[in-house]
């Protein structure tokens, strides 16, 4: 991985470090570089370091060690300036929840030196177009949870930021206002800004990002493109709906398939491998089918493979949280549960 600053990037971090002063380390000497222009997905599971990241880059944190250079500033040496680059979108509300909508992103633009008439006619400009137009004279308190976040990315879009960095800017949002996000996302990256994203929805990264990092436990364990990272999916499971229902699995299936109830296959092909050999199969033993859906998304598929590997060589006990995969060797189901625990201490239902 990547130790230089790029040429021409939006975001470099030279081997920065993080430990808090609970003891806690948070970031182990991680560098990436974000172009200008980029989508760039950053992602990790809870507590990997991706807030971390995007605090020290905005001076919100500070780092134990390392460089953070925006738009080839020196955020140590003329922060002001790095910070007039950025708009960010932090992972909490961090607004005062007392002011009104207008109020935050007014003071917002003054705050960045921008004239009063233009900081109006940009209040109007995304108030408007984020749907808060109407709600921009009322408490924030009183705002819904999606408006409140879609505030925040009004907030950070007053001052025409070049590098708009949204920390899950689509937790807890409605389908609807997720779809709306996303194409907002889109315009705004095509019209030149830099985008840096967290989420845990990997669907939105695969769909929207062109470059992608992963963190996990303070370390950078990936930094490529999407289009080559889904490229190393060895398998993919495509879920099949029968028009007739079936009891046993067809000839030559029996390796790559599974029958989900009587009218739906599961079938996995391999990488390089082509369906239409399957479908022929399929048409051969008389089985048809009305539709056919992808089982998993696949960047999702990757990152499970690539964290179980992960989760592997921190299996010291660094990670206390037992992890998804082993919740089934661990879970038992409650009615289960309740009835057995019941039964052992002599209650009767
Ligand atoms: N102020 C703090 N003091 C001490 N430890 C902290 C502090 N903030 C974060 N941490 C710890 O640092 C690590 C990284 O946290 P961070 O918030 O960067 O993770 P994240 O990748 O953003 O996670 P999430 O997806 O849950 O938002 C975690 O172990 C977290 O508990
Ligand atoms: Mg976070």
């Amino acid at each position: 991985m990547t130790t230089t600053i790029e040429k021409d990037a939006a975001l470099s971090v030279v081997n920065l470090s993080k430990t808090y002063r609970n003891g806690r380390v948070a970031l182990k000497s991680i560098s990436f570089n974000v172009r200008q222009g980029d989508f760039y997905a950053l992602l990790g599971r809870n507590g990997a370091g991706k807030s971390t990241t995007i605090g020290i880059t905005c001076s919100l944190v500070n780092k134990s060690s390392g460089k953070v250079y925006v738009f080839g500033v020196d955020t140590d040496e003329d922060f002001g300036l790095a910070k007039s680059y950025i708009g960010l979108v932090p992972q909490e509300i961090n607004f005062n929840q007392f002011e009104s909508p207008w109020n935050i992103v007014i003071n917002q633009a003054g705050y960045y030196g921008v004239r009063r008439s233009e900081a109006v006619e940009q209040a109007e400009k995304y108030l408007s177009f984020l749907g808060l137009w109407d709600h921009r004279n009322a408490m924030s308190r009183s705002l819904s949870g999606g408006m409140k976040r879609r505030l925040m990315i009004a907030r950070a879009l007053m001052h025409d930021p070049k590098l708009l960095i949204l920390d899950e800017p689509t937790a807890g949002i409605d389908f609807e206002t997720r779809l709306f996000l996303w194409e907002f996302m889109q315009v705004l990256n095509k019209q030149g800004i830099t985008i840096i994203l967290t989420t845990h929805y990997l669907h939105e990264a695969e769909q929207l990002c062109r470059n992608i990092g992963v963190i996990e436990l303070g370390e950078l364990i990936l930094d490529t493109d999407m289009k080559t990272l889904l490229r190393q999916l060895n398998q993919e499971t495509y879920v099949l709906d029968l028009v007739k229902p079936i009891h046993t699995l067809p000839h030559g299936l029996n390796e790559t398939a599974r029958l989900n109830d009587e009218t739906t296959l599961e079938i996995d092909v391999s990488r390089g491998n082509s369906i239409n050999s399957i479908f022929e199969q399929l048409t051969k033993s008389g089985i048809h089918a009305s539709g056919i859906r992808n089982k998993s998304n696949r960047l999702e598929s990757l990152f499970i493979e690539l964290l179980k590997i992960e989760a592997k060589s921190y299996s010291d006990g660094d990670r206390k949280w037992i992890g998804w995969n082993s919740v089934q060797s661990h879970y038992t189901p409650w009615p289960e549960r309740k009835l057995r625990d019941s039964c052992e201490s002599g209650v009767r239902h």
